[in-house]
């Protein structure tokens, strides 16, 4: 089982599209895994199709309660792919878990029961507070996705910086797995840019695939479903199975 968070405190950068449609990747690649929706906007869990007023019990319920993890956990139509949910409520989680005890470590405490599953994928919001640290702690990797527009950059030395301080006081083995580049459009100078940027300052940690600003990929989550299922044959669908089959890839050389 390998817990990996997929951060970057900057909004709208394509975190969660690349959590759901990494998770549908994988799991048509024959893996089992869940996805952890660490979001209070619950973006994930209504993409992979999950009703949040149906749900009885969600992350919420396993960070404040403690309750067990297969309790929070429900199948979705998608093949290999369950999902602990999120719900509104997890914005206040973060206020209730100032004053917990062991507060930075209760998601880390939940995963240590996900071993029937062999990733765990966390989406986490866009900030730098309470719940993308429980992420981080809890995760022996990171993948952070880099949007491929102005002001791309900003904010990822503080991005870097957090994972400095998480790997020296909470969780020393924390890695950087690679950075994404998204809504890449090969047409504008801007993304070739920002991309030729990424790729100087971080070198082999850029991820040698790509995601196309593609319309069908912001499609999708309307329709509850990851977008190898919504068109299997559009740009986005493919560039995703492409990079899940990389990230898998460097997951299992790591492991070698
Ligand atoms: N490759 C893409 N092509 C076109 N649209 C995209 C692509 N990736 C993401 N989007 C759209 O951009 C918006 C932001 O993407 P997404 O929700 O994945 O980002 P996020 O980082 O999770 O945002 P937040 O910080 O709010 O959680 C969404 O409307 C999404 O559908
Ligand atoms: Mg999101």
């Amino acid at each position: 089982m390998r817990i990996t968070a997929i951060a970057n405190q900057k909004g709208g950068v394509g975190k969660t599209s690349t959590c759901v449609n990494l998770c549908a990747g994988l799991g048509l690649l024959g893996r089992k895994v869940l996805l952890v929706d660490m979001d209070p906007q619950a973006n994930s869990t209504s993409g992979v199709g999950i009703e949040r007023d149906s749900l009885e019990s969600s992350i919420y319920n396993l960070l404040v309660d403690g309750a067990p993890l297969f309790e929070c956990t429900i199948n979705t139509a998608w093949k290999g792919v369950s999902i602990i949910p999120s719900v509104i409520d997890l914005a206040g989680a973060e206020i209730e878990l100032v004053s917990a005890i062991s507060r930075e470590t209760r998601l880390k405490k939940a995963l240590k029961n996900a071993d029937s599953f062999h990733h765990v994928i966390i989406d986490c919001p866009p900030s730098l507070g309470l719940l993308t640290l429980n992420s981080l702690v809890a995760a022996e990797s990171i993948i952070v996705p880099i949007q491929c527009e102005y002001y791309a950059l900003e904010g990822l030395s503080q991005l870097m910086n957090t994972i400095e301080l998480v790997k020296s006081h909470l969780n020393a083995t924390l890695a950087l797995d690679g950075l994404l580049l998204t809504m890449f459009d090969s047409r504008t100078r801007l993304s070739k840019d920002v991309a030729a940027e990424v790729k100087s300052r971080f070198g082999d940690k850029v991820y040698k695939n790509t995601i196309p600003r593609n319309v069908r990929i912001s499609e999708a989550p309307s329709h509850g479903m990851p977008v190898q299922y919504y068109d299997s044959d559009s740009p986005g669908s493919t560039a995703y199975n492409k990079f899940s089959k990389e990230a898998l890839k460097r997951w299992q050389n790591k492991e070698d």
